[in-house]
């Protein structure tokens, strides 16, 4: 089947040149793109109407590169002082942990040379950004594994500003537990004028009696439970994390669980977060964060007003996920005068799809989570009762409405991730729900479905997958391929 994917037609500019001899006034029209429908839709389809309500909301291309920023990046083992201060053998990027935050700006071109120095081969995945395919870190899938001793670059142009991370694919239950992971902030070309943008990177740790990781992965308790929770839980490598603060002063803070299975519920007592942007996505309009459960892979930013009359207060915040509620850090407002409150609009997304009447449509791929004894760890997750190796790829076709249903037939706790796409929630228990917001990263509880719909536009093998990294070395992984005849398209994959 011939599927000619032209999303954009130009033709206004064109007629604007014709008239620019006759009309000194007539500027170029704007390369603006118009939305044409994909072969084989009907344009009084349901899928249609959804389509052209998605169309805007982001972008299917790569901006034009401005820039290209260096970095390096080096795998290898260390000592480093986080958790309680004391000498924590770890595994870093450039020997802290969290590793290092790289900034950019949209439109920038990102160049990365890996240095493995780990005992083990190892990967980069950029978690969240819709990198071409070769880029996106998949051992087996998108590149072959990274020796000890070998080095890899990865090169690609962010298409949304946003927080992103990045983290190994290659044995992740262990590399990511001991220190590997690192955060990419995409900012816009115009960043709103925060007094203060900070990155708050939460995992929790499972220490043995000498204090040092626990050296035991994937065991069969993980497996039994929602992967390995740990006994100390920090902020950026530290149990008690504080921000420092004037009162007046506006904040966005930019949270990412790089926890193998824990997942936090952050509650700012005494404040009153906006959040602004989930999974790197700006939602719909700012939305008042009463209780929202980030779990393992997903990023929630909040945009925090510090009240003008709280100088000398600590606000605490306090982590509600279970019930055994800890804090998690604390606020500190210096005693000093009040700034004045930047004022500007909440940065936001008017045009995230509310895609009523989705929910009507037929489920086109279903996968159904489970697990099954036996396997190498004893406990195998599986995804349609197969483990990974055991599939055929899904085949998803780019640039039409897609809808994806998860169904955890078990007890446990599944946040599911999709590499490369953002995609967003529209049932749960066959309920409609509009999240006012894309993920790519979805909590399943026990038992329960999720409906969500998508529109693939970047081309590839991606991989879909737990991110509880035990459930997902154990089996909990499986492959979607999104790809036509556009033989351009295809190439740009690579
Ligand atoms: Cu954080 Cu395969 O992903
Ligand atoms: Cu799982």
């Amino acid at each position: 089947m011939h599927r000619s994917s032209t999303w954009i037609t130009r033709s206004r500019a064109l007629l604007c040149t014709t008239l620019i001899a006759l009309n000194s006034g007539c500027t170029p029209a704007p390369e603006k793109p118009r939305f044409s429908l994909p072969e084989g839709v009907a344009p009084d389809s349901t899928e249609a109407r959804l389509l052209e309500e998605f169309y805007p909301a982001y972008s299917a291309d790569a901006p034009t590169v401005t820039a290209t920023r260096e970095f390096a990046l080096r795998a290898a083992p260390t000592e480093a002082d986080i958790v309680d201060e004391k000498g924590l053998k770890v595994w870093a990027f450039n020997g802290v942990v969290p590793g290092p935050t790289f900034r950019v700006r949209i439109g920038e071109k990102v160049k990365i040379t890996l240095t493995n120095d780990l005992p083990q081969p190892t990967t980069i995945h950029w978690h969240g950004v819709r990198v071409p395919n070769a880029m996106d870190g998949v051992p087996g899938v998108t590149q072959p594994p990274v020796e000890p001793g070998e080095q890899f670059v990865y090169e690609f142009v962010p298409k949304d500003a946003g927080t992103f991370w990045f983290h190994p694919h290659v044995r992740g239950s262990e590399q990511i537990e001991r220190g590997l992971y690192g955060v990419l902030v995409v900012e816009d070309l115009k960043p709103p004028p925060y007094s203060q943008d900070v990155v708050w990177v939460l995992d929790d740790w499972l220490l043995d009696e000498d204090g040092q990781i626990y050296p035991h992965f994937v065991t069969r308790h993980d497996l039994a439970h929602d992967g390995r929770w740990g006994n100390v839980a920090t902020v950026n490598g530290s149990t008690a994390e504080q921000l420092i603060v004037k009162p007046g002063e506006r904040i966005r803070l930019r949270m990412v669980d790089s926890a193998n299975g824990r997942m936090f519920a952050p509650h700012f007592e005494g404040l009153e977060p906006m959040i602004i942007a989930v999974d790197g996505m700006y939602t719909r309009r700012p939305l008042p964060l009463e209780h929202f459960e980030i779990s393992p892979g997903n990023r929630l930013d909040v945009d925090i007003t510090i009240p003008a009359d709280s100088g000398g207060k600590t606000f605490t915040v306090v982590d509600r996920f279970t019930r055994n509620q800890f804090v998690l850090a604390t606020i500190r407002v210096e005693d000093v005068d009040a700034v004045k409150s930047p004022q500007f609009e909440a940065p936001r997304n008017e045009h995230v799809p509310y895609w009523e009447g989705a929910h009507e449509l037929d489920v086109d791929h279903v996968y159904k989570l489970d697990a099954r004894s036996g396997g190498p760890h004893g406990i195998e997750w599986m995804i349609n009762d197969k483990v990974w190796g055991e599939h055929e790829a899904s085949a998803l076709p780019p640039d039409r409405w897609t809808k994806v249903r998860f169904q955890n037939e078990s007890y446990r706790l599944h946040p599911m991730h999709i590499h490369g796409q953002f995609f967003k929630v529209i049932a749960r228990n066959d309920e409609p729900v509009d999240e006012p917001y894309f993920r790519d990263t979805v909590l399943l509880k026990r038992k329960e479905s999720v409906d969500v719909g998508m529109v693939p536009l970047d081309w590839g093998n991606w991989l879909m997958h737990c991110h509880i990294l035990e459930h997902a070395e154990s089996g909990m992984r499986t492959l979607l391929t999104v790809e036509g005849e556009n033989e351009e398209k295809k190439e740009s994959a690579d």
